[in-house]
Parts: C-alpha cells; structure tokens; sequence
C-alpha cells in the first residue's frame, strides 16, 4: 500500500506495508540520521519530527505519517550549510560516538520551534527522553544553549517572564 508523506519539504509516496516503523522507512529512503537505539521508544536515537512533534520513529508506523510533515536531521541543513543546531553542536563538539546526536538535535528543534527561549530546566526536560550512552549531556546542553542564542536570543533565566510560542516552525 501507498503512503504519502512530505520529507524535508519534499513530497514522498513509500510502497509499504502500512505499519513498517518510519524509522526502517527513512533508512531505506537513504537518510541514515535517525538511528536505531533500542526499537522500543527508550532511546531517543530514531528521534524525527513529525508535524510540529518530536516523535519515536521506531515506534511510530508508517500509516501514521500519511499526509504529514517528516522532517529529519538531514533536513536542517547540510555540510558547508549547517542549521544553528547543527552548527552549535559541532562547535561544542557535542558527540563522542554520534549515535544519539541527530535524535538530540531533532528534540531540541522541536523544543526551540515550540519555545524560542527556554530555560535550562525545560531544555534540560524537553531531552529528557533522549538518552547520550557516552555521557556528553553537557556538551549537549551547551550546544542547544548555543543554538537557542542565535535562533531567539538565548536561555531565559528562572523567573523570567516565556515570550509567546513561536509556532511556525522551519
Ligand atoms: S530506537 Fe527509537 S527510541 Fe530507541
Ligand atoms: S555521543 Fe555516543 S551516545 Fe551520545
């Protein structure tokens, strides 16, 4: 059966069964970032964006991104042309393996996407779900600190006042 989605900005129709997970589907398509952690919606590693939503790819079938928005690490940016997330993370060189990384990034544009402005507690929250096995998580929280500088204006401190969502995402 076939399943119409857009990926990237670009339409995609995949001939699939309709409950093949996203992840193994993406993959097949060619785009590697997305990985596969522990298959069970633990790990973070398959993290993608589907609508406005960081979502588990490995648990979320096929069928359930008809007519949505997919959006990948892969389309943030690419090499010689990273997006703040991208580019942030490099510049704190926040990976040690890299296999958590693109889920990491994924969850936290959805974060800033959502809230421009976050303070640490609710980036530190919003990646709750993603897991890093090789312990760079403060190099991960300086990279999304980062990157929510050039894309809003920064980590808001406690008590400061949240500016309205920015809703429109990339
Ligand atoms: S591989 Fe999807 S959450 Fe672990
Ligand atoms: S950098 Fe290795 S799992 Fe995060």
């Amino acid at each position: 059966m076939s399943v119409t989605f857009t990926l990237n900005g670009t339409t995609r129709a995949v001939d699939a069964d309709s409950a093949t997970p996203l992840l193994y589907v993406l993959r097949d398509l060619g785009l590697n970032g997305a990985k596969f952690g522990c298959g069970l919606g633990q790990c973070g590693a398959c993290t993608v964006i589907v609508d406005q939503r960081a979502v588990f790819s490995c648990v979320l079938p096929l069928a359930a991104a008809r007519g949505r928005r997919v959006r990948t690490v892969e389309g943030l940016g690419a090499p010689g042309k990273l997006g703040p997330l991208q580019a942030a993370f490099e510049t704190e060189q926040a990976a040690q393996c890299g296999y958590c990384i693109a889920g990491m990034i994924m969850r936290a544009q959805a974060l800033l996407e959502h809230n421009s402005r976050p303070t640490e507690a609710e980036v530190r929250a919003a990646l709750s779900p993603n897991l890093c096995r090789c312990g760079t998580h403060m190099r991960i929280l300086r990279a999304v600190r980062r990157a929510a500088l050039a894309i809003g204006g920064g980590v808001r401190d406690v008590g400061e006042a949240a500016p309205a969502p920015t809703g429109a995402p990339r």
